[in-house]
């Protein structure tokens, strides 16, 4: 059964970062297999033009863009409270990776609060509409390249910052909370996975001195396997790469992942 039958309505979906190369990939490819769907961007030009492209590449008239900033709790909150309708589908994609350490207006830093917090303030904020609309399912998109996540300079204060390992770090953190949520959302019939999308070249691949040997769509491929195949709803709290089931070496120390989720819930 796909995700289209198991709901009476047009599945609707939320992909945030979605004017970024693999993010509009996979909105244009939602919109082609009849969801609506909403681009969350945060830039209006981008937004509009993604919107456009995608109607005319789908023919697909329900797409619609919303603008939210992932980086700031607040714009994430606004968003969920202006949602009108069910949520079937939220895929958490946005990212940055910075070559200099920065930080939002709120002081935190960039990466984190964009890769990391963006995931959860979004998740959170959406979570009591994908309950109301369960069946539902979270799709957070991380990395293989993840590591060196340290619970004690979440935001290199401490550490000297490199974008490299802020992006490691924070692609670790993707898949720890990813089982944290899933932990919190599947009883209510919210499915929360994570995945490697592929290597693609993009402003986010460059910044980190990488090109990509796979086109966007092949990146976008796993993030909708798992937005729209029956396995995205019966799997919770995996990671998976190449639309298969990869351990998560990252991902099996269930105290370190709470204290890393109390440790956003604080922000
Ligand atoms: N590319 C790869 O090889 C690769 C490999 C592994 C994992 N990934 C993951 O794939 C995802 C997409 O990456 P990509 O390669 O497609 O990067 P990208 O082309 O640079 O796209 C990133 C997107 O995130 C948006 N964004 C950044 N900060 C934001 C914020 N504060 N609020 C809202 N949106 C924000 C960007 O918006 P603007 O358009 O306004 O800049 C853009 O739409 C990321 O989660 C990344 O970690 C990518």
């Amino acid at each position: 059964m796909s995700i289209s039958s198991e709901h009476d309505q047009t599945p609707v979906a939320l992909v945030t970062g979605a004017t970024g190369a693999i993010g509009q990939a996979i909105a244009r490819q939602l919109a082609a297999k009849g969801f609506e769907v909403v681009l969350a961007c945060r830039n209006q030009a981008k937004g509009e033009r993604a919107v456009q492209e995608i109607k005319q590449a789908t023919g697909n008239e329900q797409v619609h863009y919303e603008l939210v900033d992932v980086s700031r709790k607040a714009e994430a909150q606004a968003l969920a409270d202006r949602w009108q309708g069910p949520l079937h589908v939220l895929i958490n994609n946005a990212a940055t990776t910075p070559r200099q350490r920065q930080e939002t207006p709120e002081g935190i830093e960039l990466q984190f609060a964009t890769n990391v917090l963006g995931y959860v303030w979004m998740m959170e904020a959406f979570s009591d509409v994908l309950k109301t609309s369960a069946p539902s399912r979270v799709v957070n998109v991380a990395s293989y390249w993840a590591g060196d996540l340290d619970l004690d300079d979440l935001e290199f204060k401490r550490r000297r910052y490199t974008n490299g390992q802020a992006y490691r770090q924070s692609k670790q953190a993707d898949r720890m909370l990813t089982v944290a949520m899933s932990k919190r959302l599947s009883p209510h019939g919210v499915t929360v996975n994570a995945c490697h999308p592929g290597d693609v070249n993009s402003s986010l691949s460059n910044n980190l001195g990488f090109g990509g040997h796979e086109s966007p769509d092949q990146g976008a491929a796993t993030p909708v396997w798992l937005a729209t195949d029956p396995v995205g709803q019966e799997k919770t709290g995996k990671y998976f790469e190449h639309r298969s089931e990869s351990r998560d070496r990252f991902a099996e120390d269930e105290a370190a992942n709470e204290e890393l989720y109390q440790a956003c819930l604080a922000y």
